[in-house]
């Protein structure tokens, strides 16, 4: 029997919902690269369900339970006196989400001596110590694809409504205004701008696909190049270089993984290399951009815009200043948790969890650690290290929790 912790963000303030917008979802066989939609033998939940808070337990408490293991489920996850860190001495399994992060330093793995699997719910695993679940032999794995076309589509909403100034103009509105001029003062079009992706993995890809359509100039820098035959279809232009690539882009959206090759990548210096006036949007991770950088840069105006869900630590402090600086345009970290994405990724969980207690291999692209060195996914897209080393110590951090 194996203990389980499952981490999941708190339920809605009102209560999980007792009935729901719409009836069912569309169905989806496989992604747009042929990869197949999780295949778990069963599934405990209806689609469209909210799964990823505390009492939806990613639907998983009737099969491990069935099959004898216990599952704690549970929102405590930071500081010492944390649910998570009570659960810690004898876990196997840690299951967690990057919308609300189980953060796994080394420390933590260090007072883990049962743990074998750490399983992101969902995409990213950068709130593992990559570095300690080597060394300790811990097999990380995610549910890779599950919600990368979430997170392209809120990409794009987020380029438009940047670009347009819809929150702004939104705003005007619940106000009881009809300010046109003070809405249109920083209103564009997309159409003729240069935009480039960092990284043009599963969701660079999809958000590159997604703006063909808008009539734009495509451009991406990756450490693997695309097949030629899609740089032709999409007319794209690579870079060898994320500077060389950022100096001729209005808006930049990043969706690399956080490595430490990507960890504070969008510094000062590089700010300064974009063009005046452009718009960053990061729906990647908070720690991939210098937090401050791009306050004084939203306030400068070297940055017309911010945007982006994702935030350094999770949840963000009150007091954190995105919340406050000038033409941002965040959310929480939702971009892919939609009741779509859900229905996906706790499928995707149950497959991961099968294979592993019935001693089955867990599929090659899931794998970002295994058998003490990268893996499948983990070895094409990320580089070791740890960049869960400032949880401890970023300002704010505890107070928030
Ligand atoms: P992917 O593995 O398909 O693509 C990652 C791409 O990044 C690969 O093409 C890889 O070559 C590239 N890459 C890695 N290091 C790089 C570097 N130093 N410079 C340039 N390119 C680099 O992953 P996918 O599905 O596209 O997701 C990417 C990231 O997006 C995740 O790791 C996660 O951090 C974030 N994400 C955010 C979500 C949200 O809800 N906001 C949900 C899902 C993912």
């Amino acid at each position: 029997m194996a203990k389980v912790v499952c981490v999941l963000y708190d339920d809605p303030i009102d209560g999980m919902p007792k009935s729901y917008a719409r009836d069912d979802l569309p169905k989806i066989t496989h992604y747009a690269d042929g990869q197949k939609l999780p295949t778990p033998k069963g599934i405990d939940f209806n689609p469209g369900e909210l799964l990823g808070s505390v009492s939806g337990e990613l639907g998983l408490r009737k099969y491990l339970e069935a099959n004898g293991h216990e599952l704690i489920v549970t929102s405590s996850k930071d500081g010492p006196d944390s649910e998570l860190e009570k659960h810690l001495h004898d876990a196997e399994v840690v299951i967690s989400q990057p919308f609300w992060p189980a953060y796994l330093t080394a420390e933590r793995i260090a007072k883990a001596p049962k743990l074998k699997l750490a399983l992101t719910a969902g995409i990213g695993s950068d709130h593992v110590n990559l570095d300690a679940a080597v060394e300790h032999g811990i097999t990380v794995a995610e549910v890779t694809f599950c919600n990368s076309i979430s997170v392209a589509e809120h990409v794009v909403m987020m380029i438009v409504s940047q670009v347009r100034n819809y929150l702004p103009s939104y705003d005007w509105v619940n106000k009881g205004g009809w300010n046109i001029a003070d809405c249109v003062a920083r209103s564009y079009d997309v159409e003729g701008m240069h935009i480039g992706t960092v990284a043009a993995g599963r969701i660079g890809l999809a958000v590159l696909r997604r703006l063909k359509p808008w009539d734009v100039h495509l451009h991406y820098f990756d450490r693997h190049r695309l097949p030629e035959a899609v740089e032709k279809e999409l007319n794209l232009t690579w870079h060898d270089s994320v500077e060389d690539m950022v100096k001729v882009c209005d808006v930049v959206t990043i969706n690399a993984p956080l490595h430490s090759e990507t960890l504070n990548l969008f510094d000062e210096k590089m700010i300064s290399k974009m063009k005046r006036g452009a718009y960053i949007i990061n729906t990647a991770r908070g720690k991939i951009v210098d937090r401050d950088a791009i306050v004084r840069a939203c306030e400068s105006g070297q940055l017309a815009g911010y945007a982006g869900d994702v935030w350094f630590p999770q949840p963000a402090p009150k007091d954190h200043p995105w919340r406050t600086m000038p033409h941002h345009g965040m959310t929480p970290h939702i971009s892919g948790t939609s009741l779509s994405a859900q229905a996906r990724y706790a499928a995707g969980t149950r497959e991961i969890l099968e294979c592993y207690f019935e001693g089955r291999p867990i599929r090659d692209e899931y794998l970002i650690v295994q058998g003490g060195k990268l893996a499948g996914v983990g070895a094409r897209s990320y580089a070791s290290g740890d960049s869960t080393k400032d949880v401890d110590t970023t300002p704010g951090f505890r107070k928030a929790n």
